[in-house]
């Protein structure tokens, strides 16, 4: 879609070295990109909240290689550290995008890369920190030949190319909230990339809290990739797939009245519904730990008990995401700190909250 072998670096004409540095955050689906197809296609639309405090800080520095060859170069060190699993990912994702941005394989580069939150957490580093990635090589396309000077086009590129690196990081491009695949609830949404849809929000959704109960920061037993790939076999995968196409409609519908009920109903039926899926695999496997069930009872009691809008959502772990309006954020707090925070592995809590998007630093 955005193959392009005119964006080569003219040798007689070398830009100067310089380097980028974007901040870009994680995000929090709400209906649940689960199963794919082709290149990193979604098999339903899903929706997420941006949120602004688990963010990843990545610096491109680039300069032009001495000697032409096809190789891309590049150095590359994560919380300050050389780190060869991570860049061996990095590099063959670079590659992957030759026919993108040719103009890569002329450069030497270095990426410096860092989370504001423990990366083995469980939190989706993968989002914040592909999405950062994207941005990068966006600036520096522009920076070289001027192309991306409009702010969509920019972004809708930027979206594009995260997504290749991982899908949900797609939605992390746009401030608080964004819809990755094709529904006819968002014109102008695709499967390529995703779209914002703040417009399209009330306001109780731009005031509001995510914070993340860490359960476990163990290594999940199946890596999303290998999750997503067992959709293929699931035989629930097709309901499921109608399932989310419906709730995106009826999602879109609860964000834009600020019907809290409606809108904590689907996240927490699409968490669990998340998580069926899981069980009902083949092989089947739990992500979800005790004391993550232990929490999702204590917050519905807490619910019923006190009439304050909290509700929960889960990503592919054992992590509880804790969903409400900022009016609520003292006593959520201090219930968190007097009931939660002891099923939490070392008590650790990451206070998150929904942001206005990535920006260049
Ligand atoms: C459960 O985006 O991590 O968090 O495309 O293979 O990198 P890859 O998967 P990934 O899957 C995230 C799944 C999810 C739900 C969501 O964020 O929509």
């Amino acid at each position: 879609m955005y193959e392009n072998s005119r964006l080569i670096i003219d040798s007689s004409n070398p830009p100067e070295s310089g380097e980028i540095i974007w901040r870009s955050p994680s995000n929090i689906a709400i209906v649940k990109y689960w199963g794919k197809y082709g290149i990193q296609l979604p098999k339903n639309p899903s929706l997420s909240l941006t949120l602004a405090s688990s963010i990843t800080d990545t610096r491109l520095s680039y300069s032009l290689k001495a000697e032409d060859d096809a190789a891309i170069s590049l150095d590359f060190e994560f919380q300050g550290e050389p780190n060869e699993a991570f860049a061996k990912k990095i590099v063959a994702y670079l590659e992957s995008l030759s026919a993108v941005f040719p103009f890569l394989r002329q450069l030497d580069l270095k990426i410096e890369s860092g989370n504001s939150f423990p990366h083995s957490a469980g939190i989706a580093s993968s989002a914040s920190a592909m999405s950062a990635l994207a941005l990068c090589l966006c600036s520096l396309e522009d920076r070289l030949f001027g192309t991306l000077q409009d702010p969509d086009t920019f972004d809708k590129k930027a979206s594009y190319l995260a997504r290749l690196g991982s899908g949900s990081a797609c939605r992390s491009i746009y401030p608080y909230a964004a819809v990755w695949g094709e529904t006819p609830s968002v014109a102008g949404s695709s499967n390529e990339y995703a779209v914002c849809v703040a417009d399209q929000l009330h306001e109780t959704f731009k005031d509001f809290h995510d914070d993340i109960l860490i359960v476990s920061q163990d290594e999940k037993s199946v890596s999303s990739r290998d999750g997503h790939a067992l959709m293929d076999g699931n035989p629930y995968a097709e309901p499921r797939y109608a399932q989310a196409r419906t709730r995106m409609g009826l999602l879109l519908d609860a964000m834009k009245a600020g019907d809290l009920e409606a809108f904590g109903k689907i996240a927490e039926d699409e968490a669990l519904a998340l998580h069926a899926l899981m069980m009902t695999s083949n092989p089947s496997y739990i992500l979800m730990r005790p004391d993550s069930l232990a929490i999702i009872e204590k917050v519905r009691q807490y619910r019923l008990d006190t009439k304050i809008p909290l509700y929960f959502t889960l990503d592919a772990g054992p992590n509880v995401h804790l969903l409400y309006p900022g009016a609520h954020v003292q006593d959520v707090r201090a219930f968190i700190e007097q009931e939660l925070s002891e099923h939490c592995d070392s008590g650790y809590v990451q206070q998150d909250w929904v942001g206005e998007g990535p920006e260049e630093l």
